[in-house]
């Protein structure tokens, strides 16, 4: 286990009878770290959340927090609080005694026990609350509650189970930002799960994506977008247009590839190890291609094609030009800037250039 790791998971499996739902998980996170787990539904993410709180133990591997190995430390012995996917308030306790409900058996007085709620209502921005009843609260409103609920208890580790799945897109985005600044403030280590990726993108220091059970990647948000390494992660995370292709020369820190439809062109080099002759696929995110009407001259690579669709978005607009010898159309994602921009007739040849530093190449899956 590296030294400075807060949480760290070792090899940790998980079995339901013969069902394997976690498979070989190492995670190292950090003190402080806001860390998320992303990945589609079934794909362990709770599972592995719940190990961390004890109430699952795993088949083999070892949890380790703050130095010490959890397997012999019953849940409300870990330094870790979990908040729940579906935010459990008690509706006949007012929004004060649910904040304080975790204190009860703490032996403090009434004026600390109250002091300590409404710092606690001050942080989550619902100062005066306090004799409020659970009932008359709005969904983001007792969110929050649930949030200070845990946090009361200053736990080291707080675990977050989807906390902002129930809540419309506006309210989510105003939670998110509230979480991640809560976060900072009160320096606590944040383990959440979302299958969002948006939502995982905007609030993490770092994500580890999910798929069957195993970790396909652990990365930054930067890293994830930037630099995926297969095709799974590069399409869970954004759009990513695909093409087959294979490698002519490793130069420095660039790979030439050839790539029917692209000719020769050039790729990031990854970290694994790729030699001539090898069967890849490139990959480049639609809004790292320009789209033009004449060819562009510099340094940037181009090819010629056919503009087969645009949706203007207001905002953006989104192109689909047609290559040939490549079966699906290039996206391509531009923002508006001028007036009357992306306004562009349809079946005319554009051409598409991009500067090599976006073309990411994958292992073939
Ligand atoms: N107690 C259990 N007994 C048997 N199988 C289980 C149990 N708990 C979870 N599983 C299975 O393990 C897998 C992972 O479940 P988990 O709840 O961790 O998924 P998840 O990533 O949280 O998904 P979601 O996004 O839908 O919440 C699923 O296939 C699930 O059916
Ligand atoms: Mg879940």
């Amino acid at each position: 286990m590296s030294s400075d790791a807060f949480i760290s998971i070792r090899n940790v499996d998980k079995f339901f009878g013969k069902f394997q739902a976690i498979d070989d998980v190492s995670i190292d996170i950090g003190h402080g770290e806001f860390f998320s787990l992303l990945g589609s539904s079934g794909c362990g993410k709770t599972t592995l959340l719940r190990m961390l709180a004890g109430f699952e133990s795993p088949s083999s591997g070892e949890i380790y927090i703050d130095g010490q190995p959890m397997s012999e430390v019953p849940p409300h012995m870990r330094p870790v609080n979990m908040v729940f996917q579906s935010y459990a308030i008690f509706p006949h306790l007012n929004v004060r005694d649910n904040i304080a409900y975790g204190l009860r058996k703490q032996k403090l007085s009434r004026a600390k026990r109250y002091e300590l709620v409404d710092e606690m209502l001050d942080l989550i921005a619902l100062p005066g609350y306090g004799e409020r009843k659970a009932n008359e609260l709005s969904g983001g409103q007792r969110q929050r509650i649930a949030l200070a609920r845990a946090l009361i208890l200053r736990p080291k580790v707080l675990l977050l189970d989807e906390p902002l799945g129930a809540l419309d897109k506006q309210l989510r985005e105003q939670m998110q930002l509230e979480l991640r600044a809560l976060q900072r403030t009160v320096g606590i280590t944040f383990v959440f799960v979302t299958h969002d990726q948006e939502e995982a993108l905007t609030l993490s220091d770092r994500i580890a994506v999910m798929s069957e059970g195993r970790v396909l990647q652990l990365d930054t948000p930067t890293g994830l977008y930037e630099r995926p390494r297969s095709r799974k992660v590069a399409s869970f995370i954004g759009t990513m247009n695909f093409f087959d292709a294979t490698v002519a020369a490793v130069e420095g820190d660039k790979v030439a590839v050839e790539a029917p439809g692209l000719g020769r062109i050039h790729a990031m080099k990854p970290e694994r190890a790729v030699s001539t002759g090898d069967r890849v696929q490139v990959a480049i995110r639609p809004e790292k291609i320009d789209l033009g009407e004449t060819r562009p001259n510099g340094g940037t690579q181009s090819v010629e094609g056919t503009l087969e669709n645009a949706a203007y978005l207001g905002e953006r607009s989104h192109f689909f030009v047609r290559l040939d010898g490549v079966e699906q159309p290039v996206a391509v994602s531009s923002q508006n800037r001028a007036h009357g921009s992306g306004a562009m007739g349809e079946a005319r040849s554009v051409w598409l250039s991009w500067d090599p530093e976006s073309v990411v190449l994958l292992a073939s899956d």
